[in-house]
């Protein structure tokens, strides 16, 4: 498999294309406007530099890997000669499923159609299309070009020779993917969105301040960021629509999410993004 398809330029889009390009893939990277798309391909820039910097990457791996990636601002046309589609647009569920149906009627007949959903059923995703053999969920973690999981998920109807050529993919893009089966929030969202709901309540709730919650997780868990820290970098908007797929889909009041998380949603503090969310960012 050579020609990939990226669809999204934002944070993860970005990262994905940036991991596909450096191994040696080439990505049609698409996005609705040319200005996000240049955007993208700074970022990609200046992460590569990093490498770089460090000495994991030399200064013409990084020209290569730049010059790999092409841009689009038509899915039609971006898509064209793709074996693989990997869609990294935000997470609406209308929105995947209209972007699933051009995917159907444009991308090749035989390529394979992943979405790095976080949460979205990959079943609900494959019902759009008429392949749903060939719709997989291959879940980057965030930065996607640092972190190791590819959690690849099985919707219903997913075939084992497509799960097992998104395992070996990943595997060639230096990650470790992990299989599991599409329930909400799969795996990694099943278990961190309770941790950082439960950060909040214990805000919420007086236990402790942002710092000292933050502290305790780093420092007593060794995890390289608190779960508030944590919440903002990924994007509270993100944890509140997570938190309610899980509580929608699994029926179980431990999945509600906290009132400061709604609330804080409400009022545009959304994280780093934002610049403000349990952390000022600016
Ligand atoms: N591209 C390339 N390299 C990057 C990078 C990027 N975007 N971001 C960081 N790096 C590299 C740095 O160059 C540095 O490399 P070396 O150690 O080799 O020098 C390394 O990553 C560490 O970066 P920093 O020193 O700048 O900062 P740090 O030590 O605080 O690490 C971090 C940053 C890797 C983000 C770390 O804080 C971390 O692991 N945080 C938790 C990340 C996490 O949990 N991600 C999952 C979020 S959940 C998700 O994504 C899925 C979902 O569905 C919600």
């Amino acid at each position: 498999m050579t020609n990939v398809a990226v669809i999204g330029s934002g944070t993860m889009g970005n990262g994905i294309a940036h991991v596909f390009a450096q191994h040696g893939f080439a990505v049609a990277l698409i996005d609705i406007n040319q200005p996000a798309l240049d955007k993208a391909l700074g970022t990609i820039g200046k992460n590569l530099d990093r490498q770089v910097a460090k000495g994991s990457l030399s200064e013409a791996d990084k020209l290569a890997t730049i010059g790999r990636i092409t841009t689009f601002t038509s899915i039609a046309d971006g898509v064209r000669k793709a074996e693989l589609v990997v869609e990294a647009a935000t997470e609406n569920v209308d929105l995947k499923l209209q972007i699933f149906r051009d995917l159907d009627q444009h991308a090749p007949q035989e390529a394979i159609l992943a979405s790095n959903t976080s949460s979205i059923s990959i079943t609900k995703i494959a019902a759009v299309t008429k392949r749903t053999d060939k719709v997989i969920g291959m879940h980057f973690m965030n930065p996607v070009p640092v972190m190791k999981l590819v959690e690849v998920i099985r919707g219903y109807a997913t075939s084992d020779p497509v799960t097992a050529r998104i395992m070996e993919i990943s595997r060639q893009l230096g990650k470790t993917p992990t299989e599991v089966n599409d329930y909400p929030g799969f795996v990694a969202n099943r278990i961190l969105m309770p941790m950082i709901n439960e950060a909040i309540y214990s805000l919420f709730e007086g236990v402790a301040g942002v710092e000292e919650i933050d502290t305790v997780m780093k420092l007593g868990m060794a995890h390289p960021m608190g779960p508030l820290q944590l919440a903002d970098f990924i994007g509270l908007d993100v944890c509140l629509a997570i938190l309610r797929v899980l509580h929608d889909g699994l029926g179980n009041p431990k999945y509600a999410p906290c009132p400061l998380l709604v609330n804080m949603v409400m009022a545009g503090r959304l994280g780093s993004k934002s610049g403000e969310g349990f952390y000022s960012w600016t």
